[in-house]
Order: structure tokens, then sequence, then C-alpha cells
């Protein structure tokens, strides 16, 4: 071959980078027990690991039974208590020690990665690798500052971990450090697939000198995984993987009091406008779908591309695929590598057969390997454009106008990601705040770092990794709360002294007052035994009417939060004409003084008019060409299941943050003493709420927290109420997998019940990546 001939082609010869000294550990200590108390158990039954590139077993690894959890998670919870007395910056001296160590073993560590997951060396020893270093040096400085920035809040206890095996050794980066760097000690479950590179972490950990129990593994299969989430004394759970386990897990922690955080899948648009740099939107495909051969949840899976260059721009992507090295994943010139094991290999095969779009494909090897596959003509709800495929597949549409593009890429149940890529910046963040998704890329894609936020909205799950907004998942406030004490509703008396006219409250939904479905209403008795009016016994179908109200709504979100601000002033004004009014009625109600209820309700209010403009967001120092902003956006509708304790300011305290955060809500008021909130809704009525911004069903909170938690319209789902409610609704919850916030049987200090919590509750951090400076 001449060296033109070379040049034309652009063929190179195999660079393999050598297995001895991964090989060589994994013969040391294989058969793998698991890692508890700062020391390897005995090997016991369990499974093989292999490499899937070759089909060849790695190491035997044991399936972790419920008394291996069990042991693990006893040996993490004797150690916490020590970790988190430590001073912040020994914790961070450990951290750092990770990170350090991460570094000087960092080659065994990416080798021993695309041994057992299959991935491209490059990507594990330029990506991965890297990346779980700056997430320890990051937490190191977390760890160092909490004490200072976070005074008032104190660690969860025992953190439980599941992670996936697309990115095993960074997943586990990205649950260990924050918890470590909060004061948890954590009980770590490695996905089958890929055990190694956390028992190598473990015992590397030693060499950082981690106090036994304060990391442990337990390898194994879902099984393991589920007797770690049901294990009574964990105190959470960090989950990454599949939105079908995930919502298991939900179900399955409803109720326990059990702090969760899920990141699930996606189906990530990728929009390239006609004025987009199509060759740099070219190169940004290959990193968005086939970095780690299309196994990552952000994914950009799903291309839509502007009409008017599509032809040019799938002739440019083809050409480039045509130009991708698929193979043997440990040779440094290969772009993908194989698919993780023959099960997911499978999965692909199958999906992709029974789809009718075009398909391009190039040549594959044989073995578990997927060819990069481009699949157009494709209808917005086929199976393939709604189904994660988790492998190197990438559909195509095409779209005409931005607003087209919007609703094309939000045509989806997912809201992890997107990319945009256009030249006019404008364009850019106009679609970005429309795109319903937890990361935005303009004009790149799959750009990760530990000081700014990742995670999703929708069915993509809940909770951010990276930056305070993460670490804050593993913290909770100081201090203990009491039990929550049932609140009754004043009974009938035996002689009740009925005078005046019937005043039979109703509900207030889309800004009117409606009558309760059901026909049914209840009597309420004041403490002396008078009958204070009626209240409509709300029902399902009014629950599915005030979210339809609270949908319409919407709009809300984008009014400016100079005016969400004035509103809630206003809503204070008025409720301060009529505080004589609103104190007698509580008094009534309750048989207590309300004068001071009512005083604390507006200063909450004049407390979130001023927050309303001042809950801001972050530009993050990520170390890149360019910036990420952590905006707070507006959860979208919220439920909320309001005290009984206080049911003016309890109510008032949920429903204010929510509306001057952008929400629209459905509040469902005190069962016991449901008044104040129906008085309330004529305070609504004049002060320019916009109609379906706040809408009040009175009811049984039993019966009306179960609708509106499994409502699909609901995004997020407050509960205030007595304890079995909160099962209730995270259970219920689990079906669109919604953000929830619930007391979990303990009193709320309604006094002193507002600021930051609330607000947080009241948004979602979306990441926005832009391009910045030189
Ligand atoms: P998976 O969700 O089943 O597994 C993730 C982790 O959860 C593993 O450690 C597994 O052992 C554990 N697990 C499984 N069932 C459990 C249960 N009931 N309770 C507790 N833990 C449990 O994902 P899998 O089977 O490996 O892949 C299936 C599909 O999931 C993929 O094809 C892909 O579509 C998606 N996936 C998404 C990921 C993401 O990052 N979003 C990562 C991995 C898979």
């Amino acid at each position: 071959m001449t060296v033109k001939e070379i040049f034309n082609s652009m063929s190179y010869g195999p660079a393999p980078e050598s297995r001895t000294e991964a090989m060589a550990w994994i013969t040391q200590n294989a058969p793998f027990g698991h890692w508890i108390n700062g020391k390897f158990t005995d090997p016991a039954d369990g499974f093989a690991t292999k490499n899937p590139a070759t089909g060849t077993q790695l190491a035997q690894v044991t399936q972790g039974t419920a008394a291996d959890i069990d042991a693990a998670v006893k040996a993490a919870r004797k150690a916490q208590p020590k970790w988190a007395r430590l001073p912040g910056h020994k914790r961070a001296a450990y951290l750092y020690a990770l990170a350090r160590l991460v570094q000087k073993h960092s080659r065994l560590l990416a080798v021993t990665e695309t041994l057992d997951n299959g991935k491209p060396i490059r990507e594990a020893r330029d990506i991965d690798i890297p990346l779980v270093a700056r997430h320890f040096y990051y937490h190191a400085g977390l760890a160092q500052l909490l004490t200072s920035e976070q005074p008032e809040m104190e660690p969860l206890g025992v953190c439980g971990a599941v992670i996936p095996w697309n990115f095993p050794l960074l997943m586990l980066a990205w649950k260990v450090a924050p918890a470590l760097a909060a004061g948890n000690t954590v009980v770590l479950k490695p996905a089958e697939y890929t055990p190694l590179t956390a028992l190598l972490f473990a015992q590397i950990s030693r060499e950082a000198g981690l106090p036994p129990g304060v990391l442990n593994v337990v390898t194994g299969d879902g099984a393991t995984g589920a007797a770690l989430v049901d294990h009574a004394d964990v105190n959470k759970i960090a989950f990454t993987g599949s939105t079908e386990v995930g919502r298991k897990i939900r179900a399955a922690t409803a109720g326990t009091g059990k702090a969760l955080t899920l990141e699930l899948g996606g189906k990530s648009p990728y929009i390239v406008f006609d004025d987009a740099d199509l060759d740099s939107a070219v190169e940004g495909l290959v990193d968005a779908i086939w970095f780690n051969g299309g196994q990552v949840c952000c994914a950009g899976s799903r291309l839509l591309v502007q009409e008017g260059v599509a032809e040019r721009f799938h002739a440019k992507l083809r050409a480039r695929m045509d130009g991708l090295r698929i193979g043997d994943p440990m040779d440094k010139c290969i772009d993908v590598g194989a698919v993780v094991d023959p099960v997911q290999l499978a999965q692909i095969t199958a999906m992709v057969d029974a789809s009718a779009g075009e398909k391009y494909q190039i040549p594959c090897p044989e073995g578990c390997f997927y060819p990069p596959t481009l699949i157009t003509g494709l209808g917005a709800a086929d199976p393939l454009m709604q189904e994660e495929i988790f492998g190197p597949v990438l559909v195509s549409m095409t779209f005409r106008t931005p607003a087209e593009a919007v609703e094309l890429a939000n045509n989806t149940r997912y809201g992890l990601a997107a990319s945009i890529w256009t030249e006019t910046l404008n364009l850019a963040l106009d679609m970005a705040p429309k795109v319903k998704a937890g990361v935005i890329w303009i004009n790149g894609s799959n750009m990760f770092d530990a000081a700014a936020g990742f995670g999703g909205v929708r069915e993509s799950g809940f909770g951010r990794e990276g930056g305070w907004e993460g670490l804050l998942a593993y913290l909770r406030p100081k201090g203990t709360a009491r039990a929550l004490r049932p609140v009754a509703a004043m009974a009938e008396p035996a002689t009740p002294e009925v005078s005046g006219l019937d005043r039979t409250a109703k509900l207030y939904i889309g800004g009117k007052q409606a009558r309760p479905d059901g026909g049914y209403s209840r009597a309420v008795w004041s403490s002396k035994g008078k009958l204070l009016g009626h209240t409509g016994l709300g029902n399902r179908k009014d629950i599915r009417n005030a979210v339809e109200a609270a949908h319409s709504a919407k709009g809300w979100g984008n009014a400016s939060a100079h005016l969400r601000a004035q509103i809630l002033y206003y809503i204070a004004e008025n409720l301060s004409a009529r505080a004589d009014e609103f104190a007698t009625r509580l008094k009534d109600m309750t048989g207590k003084s309300g004068t001071d209820e009512v005083e604390a309700s507006i200063a909450r209010l004049f407390s979130y008019a001023a927050w309303a403009d001042k809950f801001d967001g972050a530009v993050k120092s990520v170390p890149i060409r360019g910036v990420a902003m952590a905006m707070n956006e507006p959860c979208g509708v919220i439920g909320a299941i309001c005290p009984d304790e206080a049911p003016l300011l309890g109510m008032i305290s949920l429903m204010a943050p929510a509306i001057a955060m952008g929400n629209t809500c459905v509040l469902v008021p005190s069962q016991a003493y449901p008044l104040a909130a129906t008085d309330f809704y004529q305070v609504l009525d004049t002060s320019d709420v916009p109609a379906g911004v706040v809408n009040i069903v009175t009811g049984p909170h039993e019966e009306l927290a179960k609708p509106l938690a499994a409502h699909l319209g609901v995004d997020a789902m407050w509960c205030f109420g007595a304890k079995p409610l909160s099962e209730v609704v995270e259970r219920e919850a689990a079906g669109n997998l919604k953000r929830t916030w619930v007391n979990n049987g303990l009193a709320t200090d309604w006094t002193n019940a507002e600021g930051r919590p609330f607000l947080r509750a009241a948004t979602e951090v979306k990441t926005i990546w832009v391009p910045y400076g030189e």
C-alpha cells in the first residue's frame, strides 16, 4: 500500500491496550466475595461476569443474599455516627485521597472497566475515569464547605445505592461521593453485568484509609437490589437504571420514610435547525448516540432535523457513520465497542427488526456487537420513536418550525436531556425552556460535570446528581420531629344549634365555584356545637376537573416573577383586610384564637412574594469552554394535601411557594376545618389570581389523595396529612413517577415552615449548557 493510498483510506492497524495488569488483579482476587466492613467476605454461590467482547469469563462473583445485605447495612449503620461526626475537613481529606487514588490507578480502573463492560478503552480512559476523579475532588470540596454552607442540615444515615452497567464506576462515584461527603455511609449494589470496578474501587478505598463500614459493596442481581431497597434500616435509596425498575422501587419504598432519588431512562431529542453548523452537529451526534454504544440514559437517540436540511444532514451522517470503527474495545482506535451482554444485544436486535423504518447500518463484527444504525421514515408514535432502545440506534424525523420541534421533542413520556443545534443563539435560548428535560445542551451533547446537576423530569425520574442540589438529596433538616397528632372535626352535638340561612361552600375550580360532582356535602360544627355551614365532598371527578383547570392555567409559569410577586402581595393585602373575619372563623372551627394564624398567613404570603423573584438559579463553573446555567423551573401542576393542624396557615404555606415559583396547584384543604379554605377563595377572586392557578377541592383526604397522586397530569405531589396518606401518595405516584414530598406522619412546625425547602420542592433544576467565551 502506498502512502497516498493510506492517506486516502485512512486505514490503520490495531493499537491494543494491554490487559495484563487488570487480569492479574482479577486472577489474584477472584472468585470475589462482597466488600463488607472494610474487607472481602468469603466468596459464595454466584455467577460469572464476562468480557462481552470475547464472551470469556473474567471472574466468578457472589450472588448477594438478604443476609449479606443485612450484614452490609449493619456495618454501614455502625460506622455512620462516627463518620458523620468527623469535621467536614476530615471527610474532605478522605474524598480527596479517593480522588487521588482514582487518578493513580486510573489505567487499571479503565482497563478493568472496558474488560467487564465492553466500552471502548478510549472512553473508559479519557471520559469515565477522569469524571470519576473529578467527582471525588468536587465532593471533597462540598464536604469541606458543608458545615458553613448548610449549617441546618444533617446526613440521612445509611444510603443504599443501586446502579446500572453502562457507567459502572462513574455511577458509583455519582452515588458514593455525595453520600460520603454529606456524612452518610453506603451499601452499594453494582449491576450484575459489571461488578468488577466497584470491587476494585472498594479495595482501593482501603488505601485511602476509609474507615471500615463507610463503603460496602454487595454484588448480585435484581433480587439483591430488591433486598437492599426493602431493608428496614436503610434511610435512602439512590437508583439509576430502567424506568420499569424505578417504578417498582418507588412503590416498594412508599410509606417507609426512605428518601429516594431516581435517575431513569430517556429518549432524548437531538434537534438540528437548518442554520446549524451541520458538520459540528454530525460530530455532536456521534457523541450523542455512539458514545458507549448508545447505552447511555441521556443518549441523543431521537434526531429531529429541520426539513430543508434533512437530506443533506442524513447524507453527511451516513458518510460519517461509514468511518466509524466498531470492534475490540481494547483497541485504542475503536469508536464503538461491544454491547454489554448477549441479552441486551438480543433486545436491541428484536426492537430494530420489528421496525418498518428505512435502516442504514454499517458492517459489524461477529459476536456481541451491534452496528451503528440510522432509521428514517418513522412516525412520531412509532415504538422506536417512543421506547428507549439502549443501543447504537438512532431514529430520525423531520420538522418544519421551531414550534413543531418543541412539540415533537416533548412527545415522549421521558424528560432527561436534549441537544439543540443552531447558530442563532436566540433561537436556542427560546427553545431551552420549552423543551421538557432536566438537562439541555446547546450546540453540544453528553457534557457532564460534578458541579452541574444531572437528572430528569417526568418518567426519567427525579432528583439531581452533582452540584449543591445533588448534595442536598443526601441531607435532611437537623432535629427530630414529633409524630403528628390526628385532628378530628368537631362532632355533631347532641343538641345542635342551627340558626340563619344554610350556607354550603362549593369547590373552587378554574376560578369558579363548582358544585361537587357527587352532590354531597357535610356539616361543619363549631367547637361550641353551632352549625357553621356545609362543605362539598369532592370526588375523583372533581379532582380531574381541578387538574384540568390547573393545566390550562400553566401559562402562569411564563408570567414574570415580578407579576407573581405582585399578586401574592395583593392576596396578602386582601386577606389582611378581612383578618378579623378569618380569625373568627378559625376560632369558631378550632376553638382556639385564630388571630396569630391569620397574621402568620399574611406574613407568609409576604415571604413568598419576596422570594418570587429571588430564588435565583446559578451559573456553574464547569471545566469546559462554556457555562452550565442551573435554572429553577416550576414543576408544573402541584397537588397538595394540606394539614389539619393549621387550616389556613398550612394551606397558604403550601400554596404560596407553589405559585410563587410559577406552578399551578390543586389543594385539598384541611379535612377537619375546611371553611378557612372555602372563605379564602373569595380572597383569591379579588386578588387577580388567574383562573385555574389555584384550585380547591374539599373532602375526605383518604378519598382524594389517591386520585390526585395517581393523576398523570399532576407533576408533583405534596402530602401533609395523616400518616397513612404518605404511603398512599408515594405508591400512587409511581404511575408517572411524579416527585413527592410527604410528611411520613411527622408534625410540621407551621409557624416556621417556610423558605428554601419549600422553594426547592416547588422547582426542578434545569441545567442548560451554553457555549461561552473562548
Ligand atoms: P435494570 O434497571 O434492571 O438494572 C439496574 C440495576 O437495578 C441493576 O443493578 C439491577 O440489578 C438492579 N435491579 C433490577 N431489578 C431490581 C429491583 N426489583 N429492585 C432493586 N434493584 C433492581 O436495568 P437492566 O435490566 O440492566 O437493563 C434493562 C433496560 O433498562 C436497558 O435496556 C435500558 O433500556 C434500561 N437502562 C437504563 C439505564 C439508565 O441509565 N437510565 C441503565 C441501565 C439500563
